[in-house]
């Protein structure tokens, strides 16, 4: 036998201790890309792969990633040899083919299976970064296919090494993309599905149920009377940097392809039920967590006001960063799930659906505060999952509103004091909006209304805008849904002069006018209200008017959402009458009569030219441009053409009552 690869087996045997294992390493990779004897070869793999001292238990990736890149680096060795004739002598006789041959033969029955996928993955991986051409293609397959048997293997018997698990997916993870077809397709899914949640999410190696997050509240200090401090020397803060730099979280988003892909291609549907609960149980520690840091009572905003210099550029950042891969991953994998869930006939029957869609919602809940910050809510995929799980959970009635039960607010009618619950309250009237036509009259004006009244509140916060915005939409909502005509009817008055005390703050033109515009439609017969209320929209119109009457001609304040050249400054006098403008198609006939004539005086009451002018355009277009259905519109032409109309907008004359100028021409010229 080669007298150095004696010392070597002799040194491998004697050493106890890990380290000193592993310290023999880089001899072995050495000496495997050198020897010329095939048997030599056999021999000193399967001591590799036999020798316990090498396995610490339980496992870890950065040691099974040190023996994978023994085969790895020794089989790129070699090949780099073979092309380079100045190193003739030193390099191993075999042709790369019998080498490999050789060194494979050593993966046998004196070694678990996991372990022999760190060998054929190590090699694998070596081909393809060569893009070694001379390899036959039997030769690859045969690799590939015996690296998929030991993969299913390794998975199905659980050898009892703790945490091997963790090496085969790091195997897997790193081979897959290179792996055929075929043999992806044979992988054992359902054995491995489990296996990825439970490491990305639970394990020491991965995100570890996320509980460091509620442990970093110990090192944040108060640094001055109004600031506090999460250093970034803490003992939390260097935990959280060796979390970011564990392999499995540096690579969340490969790995979340791969339990994307399981998820595709898994038999065993139960399987995909029950990862969702387990994303879902640790998306609920994740939020816990999160409370029990004094981080999340800053809200976003006033962050640079009560933290201090360090946080606000170091630790807070790192931290941040690593919740937003771990909500990238947990939505590309929740993807997949509704993905699925929407053409597997078995999945979408009654007794899953429900529950998978409610699951999801929950995640994506319990994961608000991370998604909202980073504005990941408009991603396509998260819309895709968002949206889905909500069409899907709306068609259930009863598992509906146990989910609104479950995330009802903290407390019902106060906007709360935490910015982790006002989150919450974004997240449950968002949703809510969604919900008007599944849930019952009762809850809509129990949980819904109730919920969204602190935030219609005129003297509101400007600061909640985006809630307020919310809350308007779902107050919509509960008035527009069929069965809720009793719930409207008791609300319509209640909700008008919540709208009109409003505006101008905290509603914006565009809220104002959306809002208005909606009611005035919601009230047009044949509609419960207008049964129950017939004069509702006059009465709505009359109140414009009369604010409009006393309104100032000021310009307001610009509106921050919309980008500067769309912007069209506009006075409340203005807008007002725009606001009744909007509503004049959804007036009955007889209502839109009175009101055209009265529309006309109103836009002579705008002093500023300017101002009076786009209130004109808006008349014109309202008129013109097919927003009124056919009676409506002949009414309006009438109007305009032979009852004075166009005088009385054009230039302030008001006809006289029976002075009508009968004109054959029934169209309208465009003199504006
Ligand atoms: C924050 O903590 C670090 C480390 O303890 C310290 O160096 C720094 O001065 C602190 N900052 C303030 C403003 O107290
Ligand atoms: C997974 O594989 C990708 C390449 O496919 C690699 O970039 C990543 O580091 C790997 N992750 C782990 C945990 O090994
Ligand atoms: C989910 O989608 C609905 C409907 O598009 C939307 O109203 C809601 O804001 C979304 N929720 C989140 C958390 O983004």
């Amino acid at each position: 036998m080669d007298r150095s690869l004696a010392t070597l087996l002799r040194s491998l045997q004697t050493s106890e201790y890990t380290e000193d294992a592993l310290r023999l390493l880089p001899t072995a990779t050495n000496l495997l890309s050198r020897l010329s004897n095939p048997l030599n070869l056999t021999l000193l793999t399967s001591h590799l792969l036999s020798h316990d001292a090498l396995y610490l238990q339980p496992i870890e990736i950065t040691h099974s990633r040190q023996i994978f890149s023994v085969f790895y680096t020794a089989l790129l060795r070699l090949i780099e040899d073979k092309q380079d004739p100045a190193r003739e002598l030193l390099r191993s006789h075999l042709s790369v083919e019998e080498w490999v041959k050789a060194v494979v033969k050593g993966a046998d029955e004196r070694s678990p299976r996991w372990r022999h996928t760190l060998l054929l993955g190590g090699l694998l991986l070596a081909f393809q970064s060569r893009q070694f051409e001379e390899l036959r293609p039997n030769l690859r397959n045969k690799l590939e296919a015996a690296l998929v048997t030991a993969t299913n293997l390794a998975l199905r018997e659980k050898d009892v090494e703790v945490n091997c698990e963790l090496a085969v997916i790091f195997v897997i993870n790193h081979t897959f993309p290179i792996l055929s077809d075929v043999h992806r397709s044979q992988v054992q899914y359902d054995l491995l599905l489990p296996l990825l949640v439970d490491a990305t999410y639970f394990s020491k190696e991965g995100l570890e149920q996320g509980y460091w997050l509620g442990a970093i509240d110990n090192d944040i200090r108060q640094s001055s009377p109004q600031k506090f401090n999460w250093s970034s020397t803490s003992t939390t803060f260097k935990r959280l940097t060796e979390i970011k730099k564990r392999s499995l979280i540096t690579a969340l988003g490969s790995l979340s392809r791969l339990t994307a892909h399981c998820v595709d291609n898994v038999h065993d549907r139960m399987l995909i039920v029950h990862c969702t609960n387990r994303i879902a149980d640790f998306a609920r520690t994740l939020a816990t967590s999160w409370r029990q840091n004094k981080l999340s009572e800053i809200d976003a905003k006033e962050e640079a006001l009560y933290l201090d210099q360090d946080t606000v550029s170091t630790t807070l950042p790192t931290l941040l960063q690593l919740l937003r891969d771990t909500m990238f991953a947990t939505v590309i994998i929740l993807r997949s799930v509704l993905g699925r869930l929407i053409c597997d006939p078995i999945l979408g029957a009654d007794n899953t659906a429900p529950g998978l869609a409610m699951q999801t919602l929950h995640i994506l809940r319990d994961t608000y505060f991370i998604a909202h910050r980073f504005g990941l809510v408009s991603s396509s995929q998260y819309t895709f999952v968002n949206f889905t799980a909500i069409d899907i959970l709306t068609r259930y009635q009863p598992q509906s509103e146990n989910f609104l039960e479950s995330i009802r607010p903290v407390e019902l009618g106060r906007i709360p004091a935490h910015p982790l619950d006002r989150m919450r309250d974004l997240f449950f009237l968002n949703a809510a909006e969604h919900f008007t036509l599944t849930v019952s009259p009762q809850m809509s004006q129990e949980l819904l209304f109730n919920a969204a009244a602190p935030y219609v509140d005129p003297r509101g916060d400007p600061r909640l805008g985006e809630i307020f915005e919310a809350a308007h939409s779902v107050m919509l909502a509960i008035l527009a849904a069929p069965r809720n005509a009793e719930v409207a009817t008791k609300n319509v008055p209640f909700y008008v002069e919540t709208l009109l005390r409003s505006f101008p703050m905290p509603l914006n033109a565009r809220q104002f006018r959306f809002a208005i515009n909606s009611v005035v439609r919601l009230a047009a017969p044949p509609s419960p209200i207008a049964a129950s209320m017939p004069l509702m929209q006059a009465i709505i119109l009359d109140l414009l008017r009369e604010r409009m009457e006393q309104a100032s001609e000021d310009l307001l304040p610009s509106n921050p959402d919309l980008p500067l050249e769309r912007e069209q400054r506009l006075s409340e006098k203005a807008i007002l009458l725009l606001a009744i403008i909007d509503c004049l198609s959804s007036l009955p006939v007889q209502l839109l009569e009175e009101w055209l004539p009265l529309t006309a005086e109103l836009l002579h009451k705008v002093k500023n030219p300017s101002q009076k002018q786009q209130c004109q355009h808006r008349l014109w277009a309202a008129l013109s441009d097919g927003e009124m259905d056919v009676d409506r519109a002949v009414t309006c032409v009438a109007w305009w053409t032979s009852r004075g109309g166009r005088e009385h907008v054009l230039l302030g004359e008001q006809p006289e009552e029976q002075d009508y100028m009968m004109s054959g021409a029934l169209r309208f010229d465009n003199k504006l």
